[in-house]
């Protein structure tokens, strides 16, 4: 094959995994679909450029627009989120926990924070491992599906951490802030929310609000609930802020300046619509979650309203969620295996997670979630059923493809060259 047939056959990868997202259902709880708008702006001149150092300081000349960019893009989130300080330089959310572990530990301290197996992220662990820190698990009450708040403090009262980090990967429900920001603070220790999942449902004023709740910082992804680029973002008080832009820069060398331009879109059109569509978001999971339990799936939290967050887990036999997950996929709807608190181990998952973030940005409701549900379930009890199931899916993608909580978008969702 000749090096151009080759390197067409990158366009046709692209174009078939187009045509398979498009008339698929994507329920991958830690993605979303941007608008048009921030995707002509991922295709700008500033994503081959560099901007090193801090805003009208840089070391490279060229940086003008850039720092008008950077100007506009803080004053946007620092908007949104009601914060005094902003830091966009981290590329992904991982990249902001390695930023604030590295801010406020020393190698040596120990942190705090959720195992993976109770839904925390692995870069808590991982990124406190590289950094020489230890990570202590913060307790968890598994059938509230929530940090135990009285075994935390005592074990807060007894560790000592240097940092508590709170957030997950598998969040159902606010977390209790205040009280571990509280026990926290009474051994010196500062609290950090990873708000990667929650960040479009917190901007949207739709799940809790951290920061003054009792966190000194947020970090997260731009591209889970919060629609935008993928990337992330650092949000703290004003007195965080230097500690912060020091690790930042001294680890950051190219923070892909294309993305914080789609950044900055996307910041505006959660100014102008988030409120929106992060209470839609909650309201579908909500909707998802019980159409799953009435069709007779294991949905956990059924005793608490099933979820508060864009979240709804369901529990299969252990050790069998990669392949129900595989049969979902087969059927067209796509979603993640995760482990659950009561599961042997990460590798015995049991659990399947949902995300309706993205089927809530084409626009679908009440009824599409009920249908949904159904549609799940069915699979999930009779794998047979797949070739059926995915004919209905392709019908039900068919009609959803416009993008909604942006300005002027009225182009088919994904659509490419
Ligand atoms: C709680 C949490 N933090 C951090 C991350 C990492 O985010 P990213 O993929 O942007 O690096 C994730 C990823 O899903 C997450 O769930």
């Amino acid at each position: 094959m000749s090096e151009k047939s080759l390197a067409e056959e990158v366009f046709e990868i692209v174009r078939n995994h187009h045509a398979f997202r498009g008339s698929s259902l994507n329920l991958i709880a830690s993605e979303n679909i941007t608008s048009k708008e921030v995707r002509k702006l991922l295709t700008c001149d500033m994503g081959h450029r560099y901007a090193v150092g801090f805003l009208y300081e840089r070391m490279y000349r060229g940086c003008e627009y850039i720092d008008k960019l950077e100007e506009l893009t803080q004053f946007l989130a620092r908007k949104l989120f009601r914060v005094e300080h902003v830091n966009t330089l981290p590329i992904s959310g991982t990249v902001a926990n390695l930023v604030a572990i590295g801010a406020f530990t020393r190698p040596g301290d120990t942190m705090m924070g959720l195992s993976v197996m109770d839904g925390g992220h692995s870069s808590f662990r991982e990124v406190s491992r590289y950094h020489g820190v230890s990570m202590v698990p913060l307790p968890f009450n598994a059938e509230e599906y929530n940090i135990d708040v009285d075994q935390s403090r005592k074990m807060i009262a007894k560790v000592m951490p240097k940092m508590v980090m709170l957030g997950a990967s598998e969040i159902l429900f606010p977390q209790p802030v205040k009280e571990i920001s509280e026990a926290a603070a009474n051994v010196g220790s500062i609290t950090v929310y990873d708000g990667a999942h929650v960040l479009g449902l917190i901007a949207g004023d739709n799940f809790q609000d951290p920061l003054r709740e009792g966190a000194a910082v947020i970090t997260g992804s731009t591209h889970k609930t919060f629609f935008g680029p993928q990337g992330g973002i650092i949000l703290c008080k004003r007195q965080y802020g230097d500690a912060i832009d020091k690790v930042a820069l001294s680890m950051i060398n190219n923070h892909h300046i294309n993305r914080v331009a789609a950044l900055a879109y996307t910041l505006a059109e959660f100014l102008a619509f988030g409120r929106e569509y992060a209470r839609n978001v909650v309201a579908n999971a909500q909707a998802l979650a019980e159409s799953l339990y009435n069709n007779g799936l294991d949905v956990i939290c059924a005793n608490k309203g099933f979820t508060k967050s864009h979240q709804v887990i369901f529990r299969v036999k252990e050790g069998a969620a990669m392949e129900v997950s595989k049969n979902l996929e087969r059927a067209g709807i796509i979603t993640s295996m995760t482990p659950l608190p009561t599961d042997k181990s990460e590798t015995m998952a049991s659990g399947i997670r949902l995300g309706v973030q993205e089927i809530t940005r084409l626009g679908m409701g009440r009824e599409e979630m009920d249908q949904i549900g159904r549609l799940i379930a069915k699979v999930v009890k009779d794998p047979d059923s797949v070739e059926t199931v995915r004919e209905e899916v392709r019908k039900l993608a068919s009609r959803f493809i416009k993008i909604h909580y942006t300005f002027n978008d009225n182009e088919n969702a994904y659509d490419w060259y």
